[in-house]
């Protein structure tokens, strides 16, 4: 073979070695122009799930591990009643509306409270307020995570006065909920019982079966500090009794 050929040979598989890679550098990035894609379409989907006030999309917990409990909607647990580490509420799904600077994983309640955690903040807002789930079902293990922090944080003794153990919260039930509104940043702070949804909120929410939970006063039997974000569902009937006689869920249930 002379000089030529061998030229001519080196240049066709230089040129094809080229294409190759153009072909192959193309479609790379199709495949991540579709991946991307893909993503967006995700994101756009949480986007819509969270934005929409009327969605019904609603995702069933699971955890592999857990009991699912078919649980009495005046179940008392406090600090003198816990619950177990594999205690679950049987169908928790997500009410629609939530704050969306908050886990999503953190706002799911029984199907009953949701629904009644809905219609309240749907009517709420019919009036001009904002009322919205910053987080409801806590797991053992994430109560005992914040718990924790909280130790660190203030000290053990302040602590149980406004975080419960691990086992004795009721947002293990899937029944508690903090719910919260611009006017406060959707913070959890004491002054949202002064806020006019604070207030709404006080007046109106045993007529959707909540309770505000840990009020101004009754700290000796609760054993929580004031908390105007807290409800509790309990139900139409005993909401109605709780509000009219001012008495605690202990009370209520003569515990
Ligand atoms: N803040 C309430 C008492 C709880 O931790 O369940
Ligand atoms: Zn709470």
């Amino acid at each position: 073979m002379d000089g030529k050929k061998i030229g001519i040979i080196i240049v066709v598989f230089t040129v094809v070695i080229f294409l190759v890679a153009c072909i192959v550098t193309f479609k790379g990035k199709n495949l991540l122009a579709v991946e991307a894609g893909a993503q967006q379409e995700v994101g756009q989907k949480i986007e819509l799930e969270v934005n929409s006030e009327k969605s019904d999309i609603r995702l069933p917990v699971w955890e592999p591990s857990g009991q699912y409990v078919d649980l009495d909607k005046l179940i008392l647990v406090n600090k003198q009643n816990p619950v177990g580490k594999d205690f679950i509420p049987k169908d928790l799904v997500r009410p629609a509306y939530r704050a969306q600077n908050r886990n999503p994983d953190d706002q799911y309640l029984t199907r009953e409270a949701a629904d009644a955690l809905d219609k309240l903040a749907c009517d709420a807002l019919g009036e001009g307020h904002e009322i919205v789930v910053t987080t409801a079902y806590r797991s053992y293990n994430l109560q005992n995570y914040l718990y924790n922090n909280y130790v660190k944080k203030d000290g053990k003794e302040l602590a149980d006065k406004y975080s419960a153990q691990p086992g004795k919260s009721e947002h293990q039930t899937g029944l508690a909920v903090d719910v919260s509104s611009p006017s406060v940043n959707y913070k959890l702070v004491k002054e949202y019982g002064n806020t006019t949804e604070g207030k709404w909120l006080a007046e109106n929410s045993w007529k959707y079966g909540f309770i505000i939970r840990y009020l101004e006063g009754q700290e000796d039997v609760t054993g929580y500090t004031y908390e105007p974000w807290h409800l509790r569902y309990v139900g139409q009937e005993a909401a109605t009794v709780i509000k009219d006689k001012g008495i605690t869920l202990e009370e209520y249930l003569n515990k």
